[in-house]
């Protein structure tokens, strides 16, 4: 390895002897910050792969007030460019006014997703329950040629310079930004109108807003959308045409809520609900359509096909784990995590706008989740995901699965044990036109050499494995989402 410089530091008040299930191992957090140019590549470096893979991951630097939840953890961004056949990497914490705060007080102030608000010792906060850590670590996109970090709960947007990771500073759309709800993680970019799509949640009336922000960065479109009463909906999908909500029966006890607690229960006796608006619709433009119950975490891509909107996701089968079980209340929030607990499927919904006529079907029998696509391909018909398969009771991901959705056909790359790899980005190959003419690229979580390595897939043959791989400073800790961004879609690239 050539070039690695220390560029940084966080100060960490974590025990050296940490034994969290999700603060050691392959979870083991970073605070270091790297700098490292011209990764020595073993194996066959593309030369036209042309970009930069974004990988968010949580990074606790202090013990939780109470109980710590993985997804608490600070945002770092780890960014890997390829051009030229060079291979560069950088990490960088995003900064967080809450991570600011809390290097200030050299402790934790926020209550985490497994604690009660009331916990807190700051009275402000962040998130669609209130009075939590916006940690900004939970998707990464690039919108406007600019990096952005999200966070599930809703909260600001943190804009980083996609090449050096430099801070940018908040999403201000010239001063619209939904400052009072913030906005909420998987927010979705259109590639060919350079549209950013987004929606909010809230326990208060009207529960969820929609909204449009053009390829300059201002915002177009922004409505209320009616909902029973509070949801938890995770991501979003869109069409050339349409966007696409969910009301799905796994919420937070409104009668818990109205007591300040927060606890999310699933509801079989109510259907799982997709609304369909058009892209500068109204409020009362959408279409709900009701469908078998579950919850979707995360959705594939959606398209129109005739008078039908096609919406691929994954499919739970059991979206509530049982309370009983190793481990008792901890366990049971750690099967909350893990996806074969969950069931996860790849499944196909469709909705008929004119008849308004309903169907549903399973795509895979596999247990897979974190589907990527080619992102030229986001909102139009498309035919592959390459999604992930989990270490059982595990929230990692040890092998790919490339699912063809139109022969059903899977082919799989299964890492070897105590290997994990992240969300993978698919990077289509430079003067490519098929689909799956493109590289996949992902990092590792290596616990048998203590390292991390980036890894490079052709997305044409999966199964093969990697065709080339750089090692990283430090291992990294695992974490959640990742996207891939073409060289020229980058601000500063040229
Ligand atoms: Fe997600």
């Amino acid at each position: 390895m050539a070039d690695v410089e220390v560029y940084g530091k966080m100060l960490s008040t974590l025990p050296d002897d940490d034994d969290h299930p999700y603060r050691s191992g392959a979870w083991r957090p970073q605070n270091v910050e790297y700098d490292a140019d011209d990764l020595r590549v073993e194996g066959e470096l593309p030369d036209d792969l042309y970009g930069v893979y974004l990988r968010n991951t949580e990074n606790p630097l202090h013990p939780a007030i109470v109980r710590y939840h993985p997804f608490d953890g600070d945002g770092m961004i780890h960014k890997v460019s390829f051009r030229d056949g060079k291979v560069s990497y950088r990490n960088r914490f995003v900064r967080t006014d809450g991570l600011l705060a809390e290097q200030e007080a050299g402790r934790s102030l926020w209550a985490g997703l497994a604690e009660n608000p009331s916990a807190a010792l700051r009275q402000d906060g962040w998130g669609a329950r209130g009075r939590m850590k916006d940690a900004a670590s939970t998707d990464v996109i690039v919108h406007a040629g600019v990096a952005v970090a999200s966070f599930y709960q809703c909260g600001d947007l943190y804009r980083l310079d996609p090449l050096t990771l430099d801070d940018l500073g908040k999403c201000s759309w010239g001063g619209s930004f939904p400052s009072d709800l913030g906005v909420s993680a998987h927010t979705k970019v259109d590639g060919r109108t350079g549209e950013l799509l987004f929606f909010n949640y809230s326990t208060t009336a009207p529960y969820l807003h929609y909204g449009v922000v053009d390829a300059g960065n201002h915002l177009v479109h922004y409505v209320p959308i009616d909902l029973p009463g509070p949801r938890l909906p995770h991501d979003m999908a869109f069409t050339e045409h349409h966007a696409i909500l969910n009301d799905m029966p796994l919420f937070w006890e409104p009668d818990l809520i109205a007591r300040g607690l927060y606890a999310a229960r699933y509801h079989p006796e109510l259907p799982a609900r997709l609304g369909v608006i058009p892209r500068r619709g109204g409020p009362g433009d959408i279409r709900w359509f009701e469908f078998e119950p579950t919850y979707v975490l995360h959705w594939v891509n959606a398209f129109q096909d005739g008078d039908e909107v096609v919406v691929d996701g994954f499919f739970q089968g059991c979206p509530e784990p049982a309370a009983a079980g190793a481990g008792g209340p901890e366990g049971r929030m750690w099967r909350f995590l893990a996806q074969d607990a969950m069931q996860t499927r790849l499944h196909r919904w469709r909705m008929n706008l004119v008849t308004g006529a309903t169907s549903e079907q399973d795509l895979s029998d596999s247990c897979t989740e974190f589907g990527t696509i080619n992102g030229g391909f986001g909102g139009r018909p498309y035919r592959y995901t390459y999604a992930a398969t989990n270490e059982p009771g595990w929230f990692l991901f040890n092998g790919l699965v490339k699912h063809d959705t139109l022969t059903g056909r899977e082919e799989r790359y299964q890492f070897e044990p105590g290997v994990f790899c992240s969300e993978v980005g698919v990077a289509p190959r430079v003067g490519g036109t098929e689909e799956d003419d493109a590289y996949l690229v992902t990092l590792t979580v290596d616990m048998n050499r203590d390292l991390s390595e980036c890894v490079v897939f052709r997305a044409s043959d999966v199964g093969r494995g990697p065709i080339a791989r750089a090692q990283l400073p430090e291992r990294i800790a695992s974490g959640t989402h990742s996207c891939w961004a073409p060289g020229d879609s980058l601000r500063g690239w040229a």
